[in-house]
């Protein structure tokens, strides 16, 4: 295992949050909790998990809701192609796949709305399939990590942070692996205050040795 993934998995046993959606390998669960995490701060988040888990419970109650109702109980969420979005992915759960959520990356990925991000996030969680997770969160890290200030929101640098990813990926647990460089992302390697003093990556962290992380991740202008 690399050392990333060693140090990082070591901290977040001892220090992550115990979010809904971290305690089930349910890919309907964990498929809904990263929709409406998408552009969310957690703690509005989680009121919207439990509201949707209570009145969808499954992927057929949802398929089967009216649209009108999903994006009323969406409301404040902002961004509703996301609903239209999950109401449609659920009709394809059930009319593809028998309702049964698929289980590979490219199935998981011809869901409506369900980019790379979230097929990774799913195929991890849910089945423990080696994919990285690149939300915000891992970008910055890994940018700091190997002090590298390749624009993320470029095809260059999404190939190259991908290579990043997969390098450091603890494949005998990408699960624990990708929630553990979000919960960093969140709570150590901030994009303002980083706790660089508090950091298990500090040893080697290449912009908090040779650098500045408060310069990365880099963007392009556009
Ligand atoms: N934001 C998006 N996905 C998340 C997750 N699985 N845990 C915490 N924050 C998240």
């Amino acid at each position: 295992m690399s050392h990333f993934a060693l140090s990082i998995q070591v901290w977040y046993r001892q220090n992550h949050r115990n979010l809904p959606w971290r305690d089930t390998k349910n890919p309907y669960k964990i498929w809904l909790s990263e929709v409406i995490m998408q552009q969310t701060r957690v703690d509005q988040g989680k009121s919207y998990y439990y509201k949707f888990i209570e009145n969808y419970p499954d992927v057929f109650s949802l398929a089967s809701a009216d649209e009108q109702e999903v994006l009323r109980l969406w409301q404040g969420l902002g961004y509703y192609s996301r609903a239209r979005n999950l109401h449609s992915a659920a009709q394809q759960v059930v009319n593809d796949f028998d309702g049964v959520f698929p289980n590979t990356y490219k199935d998981i990925k011809s869901l409506k709305g369900v980019g790379d991000y979230t097929a990774s996030a799913i195929a991890s969680f849910a089945y423990d399939l080696p994919y990285a997770v690149l939300d915000g969160n891992a970008f910055r890290v890994l940018s700091r990590y190997f002090n590298d200030n390749t624009p993320i929101d470029t095809g260059q640098g999404a190939k190259l942070f991908k290579t990043y990813a997969e390098e450091v990926l603890n494949r005998e647990d990408p699960a624990e692996f990708n929630q553990a460089i979000m919960e960093i992302g969140a709570m150590v390697c901030k994009p303002k205050n980083p706790d660089c003093e508090n950091c298990p990556l500090a040893d080697t962290c290449l912009a908090f040795n040779e650098g500045d992380p408060l310069q990365l991740p880099v963007k392009s202008k556009k």
